[in-house]
């Protein structure tokens, strides 16, 4: 297994590009399947959850190749229905393919997906939906069953926005008989992206983005091509980086309007964050100031950025209060970062972290795809050697963040085992 080596102390300076978004590629690969033809996904990240979907669409049925950051998929000849659990289990995001098949066959086998590193993580939401649109669902073992003869529109609430099973209900929705209203939708920019790429193959939607999404059933779709949007959370990270070691980096092919919630938080710091012609710079402070954060649907704070930021305010001026409102408990990177010398004290869903003057660098453990983020954000400031394992984890969702960081001159490395 592989361990990422850093030594700690290198300022970030330099030019970064953002690779283009997971979550927004992996629903865009399950939509593929809403209609027979080629496909074609440009700007698309090289991660292990998008060869996981990737291999989720080939088990269905479709032809799917990988180049550098492009993605074709045939899918003229999908005809089986099940998703099985053995990919399922290696990814939640799986489930997106639920609303696309019962859309397309009237028939879905798909694995339940179980726990996550961070708790439960339900699906309830989904299959209510699916069962709103009309179609009789059971749990047999261990799976969805779900069928129907055609979806029929209908009005899908969501106690809390869900982006998940926002999506799954767009898919679903854009050939079902009649008019789709989802309630309590979530905003997040992914599920512009994914309107975005329905629409291009002729679905009729209204309201994506905000928290009432209309979508007016067609009979059939059409194959389209899809470039995808820049990654919020990669971007995001790096900002960290830049703030963490008081550094100097521009961030190129990033939208500034889906990170303003960071942004934000990230001046509240000290770092200064302009944005320029070729991209967004974003300057460290010398010593990062305390500040609250609570997690929140978008556009609040990204769940998805927690760690990363727990990892500055571990080393800031003052006490922080992080509270994750979205995940009651995503604080598996706590113990790791408190063995690189950081005082967070965590209670239920919130984490008091009282910043210290330094870390020092230690063997740490990656539990999951964003604390393994925070524990080389830590890594980049602790003195000496912090040496990071179980680092599939970031394989999953940071496309070559080492090689990425070493280009901003710190000292990181990958090395296999
Ligand atoms: N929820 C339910 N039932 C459901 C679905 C969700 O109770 O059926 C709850 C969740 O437990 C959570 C809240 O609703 O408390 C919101 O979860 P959401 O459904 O929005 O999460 P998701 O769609 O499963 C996506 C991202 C996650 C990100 C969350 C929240 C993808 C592939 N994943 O997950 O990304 O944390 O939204 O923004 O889009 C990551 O990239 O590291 C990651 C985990």
């Amino acid at each position: 297994m592989d361990k990422i080596v850093i030594e700690g102390g290198e300022r970030l300076e330099g030019v970064v590009h953002v690779s283009g978004a997971k979550n927004a590629t992996l629903p865009v690969m399950a939509a593929t399947l809403l209609a027979p033809g080629v496909y074609q996904l440009t700007n698309a990240p090289s991660l292990v959850d998008v060869r996981t979907m990737g291999k989720m669409l080939g088990v269905l049925g479709a032809e799917v190749e990988h180049h550098d950051h492009s993605i074709t998929i045939n899918t003229a000849n999908c005809c089986t229905h099940e998703a099985p659990y053995e990919l399922v289990k290696q990814m939640r995001a799986s489930i997106f393919v639920l609303g696309p098949l019962l859309a397309r066959h009237g028939k879905a086998r798909v694995s339940l997906p179980g726990g996550c590193a961070w708790g439960p993580r339900p699906v309830d939401f989904h299959i209510r939906a699916m069962q709103d649109l009309g179609a009789r669902v059971e749990l047999e073992h261990g799976y969805i069953v779900a069928e129907c003869d055609r979806l029929r529109g209908n009005t899908v609430h969501f106690d809390t926005p869900s982006v998940g099973a926002t999506e799954n209900t767009m898919m679903a929705a854009s050939v079902a008989d009649g008019t789709t209203i989802i309630e309590n939708a979530a905003r997040e920019p992914e599920i512009g992206a994914v309107g975005d790429f329905l629409r291009s193959m002729g679905a009729v939607i209204e309201g994506d983005g905000t928290d009432r999404i209309t979508i007016h059933g067609v009979d059939e779709l059409h194959a389209a091509d899809a470039a995808i949007i820049p990654d919020r959370i990669e971007a995001g990270t790096f900002m960290v980086a830049a703030a963490i070691t008081g550094g100097d980096v521009l961030l190129t092919g990033v939208r500034k309007e889906h990170c303003s919630a960071v942004i934000m938080k990230l001046k509240e710091t000290g770092a200064v964050i302009t944005e320029e012609e070729l991209g967004l710079r974003v300057q460290g402070p010398v010593w990062a100031q305390a500040v609250n954060v609570t997690t929140a649907p978008y556009p609040g704070f990204p769940t998805d950025m927690q760690a990363q930021f727990m990892a500055l305010m571990s080393v800031a001026d003052g006490s922080s209060v992080i509270t994750d409102t979205i995940y009651a408990d995503r604080f598996a990177h706590v113990p790791e970062l408190n063995r690189l010398g950081a005082n967070i004290n965590v209670d239920r869903n919130v984490a008091v972290v009282t910043g210290v003057k330094s870390l020092s660098g230690a063997k740490v453990m990656a539990t999951d795809l964003r604390a393994s983020a925070a524990l080389i954000l830590a890594g980049l400031v602790a003195e000496g050697w912090t040496k990071v394992s179980r680092v599939y984890h970031i394989d999953r969702g940071y496309e070559s963040i080492e090689k990425k960081l070493a280009a901003l001159g710190a000292k990181i490395e990958r090395v296999r085992e």
